[in-house]
């Protein structure tokens, strides 16, 4: 076995986990991280998992997003999206996070939403599901990694297993090698600098695999 095979670890052929729900949560305000999700629905579409794309509820002002007209035509655009519920933290099986940075934290409206699941981790409802993270930020070392960190802190008190991809695919080093989770410099034309998309994908498909591993262990 030559050294690159040994760092990706045994690879099993993918497979239909068509019995793997997958949520895909995001905040997004100039689309950034609504594209990074929607890549993640591909990956987990890919092998067959059930995914629902779902948003965070905005608690900017109006004022705010009309100040800004990427931020005002990316709420527009995603007017249909579904706002995530509680309930879709329990149907999931598997849960991709994806977020920008502020200031190397998540968003304050994700911090709000994952405020809301106390009822849900005291009677256990949110232990053992595979959950993965993604992040932007305007900078390459923007505070991505601190901000994907921000999100595993929460999933260590809910008691989800933290699918992070780590180095087990060559698409890691093509895409700016973040062993936490796909991470992308949004340039002031607030487009990708990085090409992510293979690794969004992928790390899709491993958290889902993951989740899936949970499974057959559990039953
Ligand atoms: C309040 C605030 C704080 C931010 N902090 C940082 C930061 O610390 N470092 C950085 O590189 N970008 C920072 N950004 C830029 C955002 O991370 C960037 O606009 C975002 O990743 C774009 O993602 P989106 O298109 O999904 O909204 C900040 C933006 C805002 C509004």
């Amino acid at each position: 076995m030559g050294f690159l095979d040994k760092l990706f670890g045994d690879k099993k052929e993918t497979k239909n986990m068509s019995n793997i729900k997958l949520a895909v949560i995001y905040y997004s305000s100039t689309g950034t991280n609504y594209q990074l999700a929607k890549w993640a629905e591909a990956g987990g579409k890919a092998v067959e998992a059930e995914v629902k794309v779902l948003k965070v509820p905005e608690l900017a002002p109006q004022s705010a997003i009309d100040s800004n007209p990427a931020w005002k035509a990316h709420v527009e655009e995603t007017k249909d999206v579904p706002e995530v519920t509680l309930n879709d933290l329990e149907w999931a099986d598997a849960i991709i996070f994806s977020v920008p940075t502020r200031f190397g934290n998540m968003p304050a409206q994700m911090k709000q939403f994952i405020d809301t699941t106390g009822g849900l981790w005291f009677n256990g409802k949110l232990a053992n599901k595979a959950v993965s993270a993604m992040s932007s930020a305007s900078n390459a070392h923007g505070g991505q990694e601190a901000t994907i960190l921000s999100l595993y802190t929460s999933m260590h008190h809910w008691g989800a297993i933290i699918a992070s991809p780590g180095y087990t695919d060559p698409v890691q080093f093509a895409s700016g090698g973040n062993p936490y989770g796909v991470s992308v410099t949004v340039g002031q034309d607030g487009k990708m600098q990085e090409d992510v998309e293979a690794a969004a994908k992928y790390q899709a498909r491993r958290t889902v695999q993951v989740a899936e591993w949970i499974k057959i262990g559990n039953q």
